[in-house]
């Protein structure tokens, strides 16, 4: 499942135009905010396609080949959502199902964005970004952006302005907890585009990063939406960030526009409880310029000053409110 690689690879790569408005060398896209698959290898044996996989909580039962098709959902928890419209569900062809990357819950993971409670207005504003080439990761091997491209490529308006009234009215609720630390789990990037455990590999020093990853990756792999997450975070940063959002880090204090909750106003997004790896590189993204435009335009005050350790802080602490 969630291994979209060879639908979308090639096709966003030639996309990528970002000239760096200030490229600091001394500041390279994170790879724990742009985790890059490796190769495919997957020497795993052929799977057969018809065996039935479950999930914790669910009755229902999916075939290997159902989970890996991105024109149709395994709707593990019907009874927690209103109707899909057939964008979200099914896709049309060739832009895939919303939920193959977002899920059904809207929320996706920290390589994904939580859609739910967004404004209509606003994601149809970002799939328009995405499908003119001002919103693209800064480190363009990242699949799952690219993918996100390719779709605003692909989805009509009309089906865009329903799938945002759909999760537009979806309630969003944190799967992310943070969690401040010195050592953290050894990791290695699984599919699509995030960091899980590597089982018995024992742990190993946090250092200047967060590292994020599913509490269960299996259940992960298989799409359940209830899936939660662990934000590894150097010690103190939640404080320190705490002070950086309030003050503004050299620039308007963030609440000035994302609201006193931090948890949205008008066209400008929330960030309250979100994935602290998403907000890193939508920051490290705006900074450098591979964010850009006029809708984005707001925030470059705001990232001028921004050094990578105010990055760390400023995400842990917002990933840390529960919206
Ligand atoms: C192939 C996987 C994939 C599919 C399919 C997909 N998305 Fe995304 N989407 C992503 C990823 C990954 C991101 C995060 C991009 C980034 O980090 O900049 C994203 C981000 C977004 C955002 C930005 C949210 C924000 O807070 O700025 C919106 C809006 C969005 N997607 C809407 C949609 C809609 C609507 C559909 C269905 C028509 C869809 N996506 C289908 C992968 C996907
Ligand atoms: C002057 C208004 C303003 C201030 C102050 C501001 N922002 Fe923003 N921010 C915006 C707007 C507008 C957007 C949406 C950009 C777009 O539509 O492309 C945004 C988007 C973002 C995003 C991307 C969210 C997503 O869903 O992809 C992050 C992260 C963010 N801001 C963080 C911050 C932080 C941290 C601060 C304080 C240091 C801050 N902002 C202060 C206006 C502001």
């Amino acid at each position: 499942m969630r291994a979209f690689a060879g639908v979308l690879v090639g096709a966003a790569a030639a996309m990528w135009v970002a000239q760096p408005s200030r490229a600091q060398t001394s500041d390279p896209p994170p790879p724990w905010a742009f985790p890059v698959n490796p190769p495919p290898e997957r020497s795993t044996g052929p799977k057969p396609p018809n065996r039935l996989e479950h999930v914790t909580g669910s009755p229902l039962a999916y075939t290997d080949r159902q989970l890996g098709d991105g024109f149709f959902t395994a709707d593990w928890f019907p009874g927690e959502h209103p109707p899909m419209p057939r964008i979200v569900e099914y896709g049309r062809k060739p832009a895939t199902a919303c939920t193959y990357c977002h899920l059904t819950s809207g929320n996706g993971g920290p390589a994904e964005a939580a859609l739910p409670g967004l404004p209509a207005s606003y994601i149809i504003e970002q799939v328009k970004e995405f499908q003119a080439g001002r919103r693209v990761a800064a480190q363009p091997d990242m699949e799952s952006v690219r993918g996100m491209v390719v779709e605003a490529r692909q989805v009509n308006d009309a089906d865009l302005a329903a799938a945002a009234r759909y999760f537009s009215q979806l309630r969003f609720t944190s799967h992310f907890h943070i969690m401040e630390t010195d050592t953290v789990p050894q990791t290695r990037v699984g599919d699509v585009s995030i960091y899980v455990r590597i089982p018995g590999a024992g742990s190993e020093p946090l250092g200047a990063r967060i590292v994020e990853v599913p509490n269960d990756a299996r259940q992960w792999e298989l799409g359940n939406p209830h899936t939660d997450f662990t934000a590894y975070v150097p010690q103190g940063s939640i404080a320190r960030g705490e002070k950086l959002v309030a003050s503004g880090d050299g620039a308007a204090p963030c609440r000035a526009c994302h609201g006193p909750d931090l948890r949205g106003m008008g066209n400008v997004p929330p960030l309250a409880g979100r994935s602290p790896s998403y907000l890193a590189r939508q920051l490290y993204d705006i900074q450098h310029g591979t964010r850009r435009g006029p809708t984005v335009a707001p925030m470059l005050a705001e990232v001028a000053q921004m050094l990578p350790s105010d990055r760390i802080a400023i995400v842990a602490y917002l990933g840390s409110l529960q919206p």
